[in-house]
């Protein structure tokens, strides 16, 4: 176990800052032995906004874990890097092995900004995945409970997610809830072949 006090250099999508001080001990039940994103449990272990040099990190080919990427030459990476940071309430957290200069983990914080619940502000879980060599350490749990509590921070009145069924389990033990009655997820895909059909 060892805090990380690394510093990475860079190009943040977003200020580290604000990744500083999150409540953990509101979580603490869920993690064993515990762990935070300014302690992750080994100092090789660094938890951080994405940098836009993460494209040279692996960051694409971890994602394509999670599903299909595609084809994403650097300035396209760069295009979309600087299209979230001046949109803003993009908050894509990774966490990154020193050793290998490897992205090893994310998760995606996004806001949404709105009129219901006193112009109020909510929040997405988007786009978790851990390298597949590095799975059931709690990273998992961590990448996801950094950004829960960070939107927590950030003054949302709730985050969502959808996710397949075996993973409820995974989500229920870090303090997700289905709320019975409102426990769907309706979807309609463009991006099947025959596009005729959707409607
Ligand atoms: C889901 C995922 C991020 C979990 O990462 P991880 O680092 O292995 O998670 P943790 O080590 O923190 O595991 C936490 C718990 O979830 C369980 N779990 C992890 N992945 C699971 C899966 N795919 N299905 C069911 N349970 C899972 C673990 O068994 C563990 O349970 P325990 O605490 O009772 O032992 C990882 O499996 C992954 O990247 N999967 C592929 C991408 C994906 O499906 N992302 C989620 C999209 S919603």
């Amino acid at each position: 176990m060892g805090a990380s006090t690394q510093i990475s250099s860079g190009t943040s999508l977003f200020d580290p800052r604000i990744l500083e001080n999150l409540e953990w001990t509101a979580v603490k039940g869920c993690l064993s032995p515990p762990i935070t994103n300014a302690a992750p449990g080994e100092n090789w272990l660094l938890v951080r906004p994405l940098q836009l040099e993460d494209y040279d990190k692996g960051y694409l080919q971890l994602l394509s874990q999670l599903t299909s990427v595609g084809n994403i030459d650097s300035h396209v990476f760069k295009n979309q890097f600087y299209a979230m940071q001046k949109c803003g309430g993009y908050y894509i957290v990774v966490i990154e092995d020193l050793r290998k200069n490897q992205i090893i983990g994310t998760s995606t914080l996004l806001t949404e900004y709105k009129f219901i619940h006193e112009c109020g502000l909510r929040a997405r879980l988007e786009d978790v995945v851990v390298n597949n060599t590095y799975r059931g350490k709690q990273l998992g749990k961590l990448i996801v409970l950094t950004v829960t509590l960070l939107s927590r921070k950030l003054g949302c009145y709730k985050m969502s997610l959808d996710c397949k069924d075996s993973l409820i389990p995974f989500y229920k033990s870090i303090g997700y809830k289905l709320e019975p009655g409102n426990s769907n997820s309706m979807v309609i895909r463009y991006d099947s072949v025959n596009t005729s059909n959707i409607f």
